[in-house]
């Protein structure tokens, strides 16, 4: 059974504690819930994997409280990692960075045997407390199985794990709604490996060399972020990205095909005959439910869920990747 904790301090101090002991603990960040163990032990991380199904290629991020925790953890410390970490610390980025050997380090199965790893502060207090609680680094990928939709809420970890962690802090939905963006400064220049929840423009303003070819994988290439294979973020029903005013003909085309489908678009029809799902207009606000509402399509029933494609530019660029992924296969 997974034990659902509503926030108190005490329960912040008993999920530190069942890390502490090799527990895996789900836990809110400001983008989504993270799959928590301790990430200088090879048996909690392990356990990461098989709770997920994850292939084991695929690292993991390491959460700290400080970016004095994250620096001792790294083998360099170059001068973008610097200045992202001053700007955007604590908050939704991630520094891939190399990985310093040695004993009260990350362990190998964290890093997937690489010489990097990818080290995150989050902001939200709720991770902060934990972190600082457990007084140890904690690996995190997002709180869902393999492939299947990013969670932003309790229930949706416990529509994936339940039963197959120890614990979920139940913090409420999160904020953000996607996931860090992921910049690697061991290259040169540094390359943005995924796009997420800190806009492209402000990683680029201080970082204006930033390479931008990594984060988009073409079809059948190997991804810079082992995780970024194509298909990812997909929810059990099929997903189709149509420009946004044929999203009501496809629709009725997929039903005509005996296939219960809904919809998640940017503008509402009066009254739409299909289970829909209206997001916000902006990015930020489109972002913060678009997972939520892949869930509440999945879980109304739907096995096609038609989805009116993003604008163009680049504020939108974490919310396409999302969308082309969530379509993907
Ligand atoms: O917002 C987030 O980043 C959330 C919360 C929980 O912090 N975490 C998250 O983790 O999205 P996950 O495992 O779902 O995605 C981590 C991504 C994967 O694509 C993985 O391949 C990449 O980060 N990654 C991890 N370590 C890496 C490394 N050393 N080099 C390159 N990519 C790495
Ligand atoms: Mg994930």
């Amino acid at each position: 059974m997974t034990e659902r904790l509503t926030i108190s301090p005490d329960a912040v101090e008993r999920a530190a504690e069942r890390i502490r002991r090799g527990g895996l603990v789900a836990f809110p960040t400001e983008t989504v819930y993270g799959l928590g163990a301790r990430a200088d032990d090879s048996a909690s991380v392990r356990a990461i994997f098989a709770a997920k199904g994850r292939p084991p290629g695929n690292p993991l991020i390491v959460h700290v409280a400080a970016v004095d925790t994250a620096r001792a953890l790294a083998a360099a410390w170059p001068e973008e990692a610097a200045a992202l970490a001053a700007a955007f610390w604590p908050g939704p980025l991630t520094l891939v960075v190399r990985r310093r050997e040695g004993a009260g380090g990350v362990v190998a199965e964290a890093t997937a045997g690489g010489p990097t790893v990818a080290l995150r502060v989050p902001t939200h207090p709720i991770a902060l407390a934990l972190l600082r609680a457990a007084r140890v680094p904690i690996a995190a990928p997002s709180a869902n199985r393999s492939t299947a939709i990013s969670p932003t809420t309790a229930d949706h970890v416990l529509k994936g794990l339940d039963g197959r962690i120890d614990m979920v802090l139940d913090g409420g939905s999160t904020a953000l709604g996607i996931e860090s963006s992921i910049v690697d400064v061991t290259r040169s220049p540094a390359a943005l490996l995924r796009h997420g929840a800190v806009p492209l423009t402000a990683i680029a303003a201080l970082v204006p060399t930033l390479d931008l070819g990594a984060a988009v994988v073409a079809e059948g290439q190997r991804a810079a972020a082992p995780g970024s294979q194509e298909r990812h973020y997909a929810p059990r029903a099929r997903v189709r990205l149509v420009p946004a005013g044929a999203v009501a003909s496809e629709v009725a085309a997929l039903r005509s095909d005996g296939c219960s489908a809904g919809a998640l678009e940017r503008a509402a029809l009066a009254s739409p005959d299909y289970p829909s799902v209206v997001l916000p207009g902006d990015p930020a606000g489109y972002a913060a439910g678009l997972y939520a509402a892949l869930h509440r399509l999945e879980d109304a029933g739907c096995d096609a869920i038609v989805i009116a494609a993003a604008p163009e530019g680049d504020a939108w660029a974490a919310v396409r990747d999302r969308l082309r992924r969530a379509s993907a296969g």
